[in-house]
């Protein structure tokens, strides 16, 4: 327990906690987890690798920790593929910011590295731990799927799933091999245990996990079982793959490798929680141009000043101003990012003005994903979502010396 406020943070897949005043210790969390730092080293190596600038949350830490992705450059480098993997619960019908930052930055991933992609949808997860029943947690999955299709993947490449309808076959397999391969003592020290908990709870790691192996796949990898795995995620995702890094070996598999955010701030700031059922906690994917400007005016907290004057006098507290952290995110100019930082952080600019800005910058992106979304008609998602043989899934990776 820290000694100087009390209350120890709690970060697992299933709860995020933070110490007595809300706040996420990301450099202790990363130690705890035993996850490597993501360096700007690492960044630049994936420029050069990519010839592409990175991400620009890359750039700016959001996407802070890994396992092995050093590793798997060096091995992307000489040639060997890899893929994508990533997944969305799905507990809530509309998607808001925070859903939608690993699967922009998964988006840019597949661009940037021409690999496919498979995204999991763990509607099994969310029956188990929500107060949702099946049907309910199986459509809102869908409902789901919708919009992470709208963020741009790549039809060619990328096969996304509900675990209620893929289970079965290879991917089913897996799932045993993995749970055989797992002790409960094992289950214990990496999730903890309660008698309480119900036994679906005691195996779901291993149906999170299978997809980390590419033979749950076979009408895309067949049966190579040498095809690396990267899978961009939030840090509190950390625990289920450190037990499938413990597996994969055993099973004959590379340990996957990860790419870990630290998490988006609710609108109320850093202590708050975004949730469904609090629409002023949050900007959603479904919200109007009107109530993104209500919401941000009303509630992103802000570290500016009282008044106009003790802003000019004092300036701005970045370290607590949400719609500063907002702009972090989604504000691709690091210029004009850097001077709002400098004029707003020294009280030459109001908070007025950044809000105005943030407002902008959220109803252009927002406007643009419904845009995208009303075009994902149910052939759309069939396309995506149908086991179809995939062919030449690693064919035009242009690699580093090749010409
Ligand atoms: N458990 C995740 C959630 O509740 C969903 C998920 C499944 C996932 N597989 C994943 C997330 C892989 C990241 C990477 O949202």
């Amino acid at each position: 327990m820290d000694a100087h406020n009390g209350q120890d943070q709690e970060v697992n897949p299933w709860e995020v906690k933070g110490d007595a005043n809300g706040k996420i210790d990301y450099e202790k969390l990363q130690k705890k987890f035993g996850c490597s730092r993501l360096t700007q080293d690492l960044v630049a190596r994936i420029e050069k690798l990519t010839g592409r600038p990175a991400h620009l949350l890359l750039r700016r830490g959001v996407f802070y920790a890994h396992r092995d992705l050093e590793e798997l450059l060096n091995a992307y480098e000489k040639g060997e593929p890899f893929y994508l993997y990533t997944g969305r619960g799905p507990s809530s019908e509309a998607l808001h910011l925070g859903h939608l930052i690993p699967f922009q930055f998964t988006k840019w991933l597949q661009d940037a590295f021409n690999v496919p992609l498979v995204i999991q949808i763990t509607d099994d997860e969310k029956r188990l731990w929500r107060n949702l029943s099946a049907d309910e947690a199986y459509r809102l999955g869908k409902e789901n799927v919708k919009d992470i299709i709208a963020c741009g993947f790549d039809p060619e490449k990328t096969f996304i799933f509900s675990d209620y309808d893929y289970m079965g076959g290879m991917f089913y397999r897996n799932i045993i091999e993995i749970s055989a391969a797992v002790t409960m003592s094992t289950r214990k020290a990496i999730f903890g245990f309660s008698f309480d908990s119900n036994i679906g709870q005691m195996s779901f790691p291993a149906v999170q996990a299978a997809p980390c192996f590419p033979t749950s796949f076979p009408h895309m990898f067949g049966t190579r079982k040498a095809i690396r795995c990267l899978i961009p995620c939030a840090i509190d995702q950390d625990p289920y793959f450190r037990m499938t890094r413990d597996v994969a070996p055993k099973l004959g598999y590379i340990k996957p490798a990860l790419i870990e955010s630290s998490f988006f701030p609710a609108l109320q700031g850093e202590g708050g929680k975004m949730s469904a059922s609090d629409p002023n906690s949050a900007i959603f994917v479904t919200d109007t141009a009107p109530q993104i400007k209500k919401k941000i005016n009303k509630f992103a907290f802000s570290g500016g000043g009282a008044d106009a004057d003790e802003q000019r006098e004092k300036g701005a507290n970045l370290d607590v101003d949400v719609s500063w952290k907002y702009l972090q995110f989604f504000l691709d100019d690091d210029e004009e990012l850097k001077k709002i930082g400098e004029q707003y952080g020294s009280g030459s600019m109001m908070t007025g003005k950044v809000k105005a800005r943030l407002i902008e910058v959220l109803q252009k992106l927002v406007a643009q994903h419904q845009e995208y979304r009303a075009k994902v008609t149910a052939d759309v998602v069939e396309r995506f979502t149908s086991p179809r043989k995939m062919d030449n899934l690693f064919a035009g990776l242009k690699l580093v010396g090749e010409s």
